[in-house]
C-alpha cells in the first residue's frame, strides 16, 4: 500500500471517529439537560409587561398551584398608602414594583383549608367560597376564619420578568419583614 493511500485511510478513520465523538457528546448533553417538563414544574417565568389591566386578577400556575397577579392602579396604590384604617404597612411591603407598576403576586390558595378564593373587582378583594374568608388586594387577610394572608412564592427578578422558584435578596427581605405571610 502506498504512503498516500495509508494517509488517506488514516484521515478517513480519524474523521469518522471525530463525528462519533461529537455525536456521543451531544447524546450525553441531552441526557444531562433537564427535561422540559421538569424545568416547567420547577420554575415559572412571568413577563410582568403582559398584565396590563388594572384591578384584574390574572391567574398563572407554578408547581401546580394557582398564582394570583394584580396590577394595582395608581388610585389603588394611593388608597393603600393613605387609608391606614383599612390597609396595614405590610400591604405596601408585599407589593412588587416592576414594569412601572405595583403588583400583588402570591399563591392563590386560601390559608384556612386550601380553597381558591374569587376576586371581586368592585370590592377590590378576594372572597373564599368555602368559609367566607376575605383577603385584600395585597393578599392580606381581613376576615377569618383564615388567620394569615396569602403566601408569596420565592422569586427572582430578571428585567421585567419574575422567575418563580428562585430565591433572591428581595424575597429574603420579604421573609425578614414577615411579609410573605401576614397574621390578621
Ligand atoms: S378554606 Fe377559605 S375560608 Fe375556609
Amino acid at each position: 500500500m502506498g504512503t498516500d493511500r495509508r494517509g488517506f485511510i488514516g484521515k478517513a478513520f480519524g474523521g469518522v471517529a471525530a463525528v462519533g465523538a461529537v455525536a456521543s457528546l451531544y447524546g450525553m448533553k441531552r441526557t444531562w439537560d433537564m427535561l422540559p417538563s421538569v424545568k416547567a414544574n420547577g420554575f415559572t417565568t412571568l413577563d410582568m409587561t403582559k398584565y396590563t389591566k388594572y384591578n384584574h386578577n390574572y391567574i398563572e400556575k407554578w408547581r401546580g398551584k394557582p398564582i394570583f397577579i394584580i396590577r394595582k392602579s395608581p388610585q389603588m396604590v394611593a388608597e393603600m398608602k393613605s387609608n391606614s384604617n383599612k390597609y396595614k404597612k405590610q400591604d405596601q411591603q408585599r407589593d412588587i414594583f416592576i414594569a412601572g407598576s405595583h403588583f400583588l403576586m402570591c399563591i392563590g390558595i386560601c390559608t384556612h383549608l386550601g380553597c381558591i378564593p374569587n376576586y371581586q373587582p368592585e370590592d377590590q378583594n378576594y372572597l373564599c367560597p368555602c368559609h367566607g374568608s376575605i383577603f385584600d388586594f395585597s393578599g392580606m387577610v381581613t376576615k377569618g376564619p383564615a388567620l394569615i394572608g396569602y403566601n408569596i412564592p420565592p422569586f427572582k427578578r430578571d428585567g421585567n420578568k419574575l422567575i418563580l422558584g428562585l430565591d433572591s435578596p428581595e424575597y429574603q427581605k420579604l421573609i425578614r419583614e414577615h411579609a410573605t405571610q401576614n397574621e390578621m
